[in-house]
């Protein structure tokens, strides 16, 4: 098990290297931060969002929650879709899911763990919609991918019915919606085809999304 130290000395390591390549860095962003991207991914520990999409600190907002869930009572990731839509005024939300995700897996068993069954119960429901579909997939591994892939749809479609992106779009401010889903086998990020940049244009790519995991499973 590492020990703190060896973390404190990873780090005093890192900021030299970061330094030496530009002196200037950590003065320059500590004035300000303009990342262009809002990150709602799982809280995974193999899913480093900036390490695998090889952005600089600075160049993307995160939220991660277990399953990369969006509920529209959350007043958590309510804040930081605000933050970031309304101040950091952010370009494009990715919601993120991963294949092998454990809270997408325990949805799917229908595993007790406690307090969390609450949570993944969005999860379940997300399920539930998509029951036949899920079940046509095949075996577990199968079920498990395409619900992982459908949480991804579902929770960005949340994100475009949040009062704060509704508003965004009706103010005419530029925001895309996107839905990614990344192999922890591969280290590879999926375009789910799930692209929204206004309230009008949302059934369309929801059915566009849809249709793309038909035709590829
Ligand atoms: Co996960």
């Amino acid at each position: 098990m590492p020990t703190i130290q060896s973390l404190l000395k990873n780090n005093r390591a890192w900021a030299q290297a970061v330094s030496a390549e530009d002196p200037s860095f950590f003065q320059r962003l500590s004035a300000q931060q303009s990342p262009g991207y809002l990150w709602i991914g799982c809280a995974d520990s193999r899913v480093p969002s900036t390490q695998l999409t090889g952005l600089l600190p600075g160049e993307m907002f995160v939220h991660r929650n277990v399953a990369n869930v969006v509920v529209h009572a959350d007043l958590n990731c309510l804040s930081v879709i605000q933050y970031a839509v309304e101040v950091l005024k952010v370009e494009h939300i990715i919601v993120c899911g991963h294949y092998g995700c454990g809270g997408v897996e325990a949805a799917l068993r229908d595993s007790q763990f406690g307090l969390i069954d609450n949570w993944l119960r969005h999860v379940q429901d997300v399920h539930n919609k998509h029951r036949a579909f899920i079940e046509a997939a095949g075996d577990f591994a199968a079920q498990s991918a395409r619900l992982s892939e459908l949480n991804v749809i579902e929770q960005a479609v949340n994100v475009c019915q949040t009062t704060i992106v509704r508003q965004a779009w009706e103010r005419g401010q530029q925001l895309t919606v996107n839905g990614l889903i990344y192999g922890l086998n591969d280290g590879l990020l999926r375009d789910l085809q799930m692209r929204v940049d206004s309230a009008k244009g949302l059934a369309a790519q929801f059915k566009q999304a849809m249709d793309n995991l038909g035709q590829t499973k």
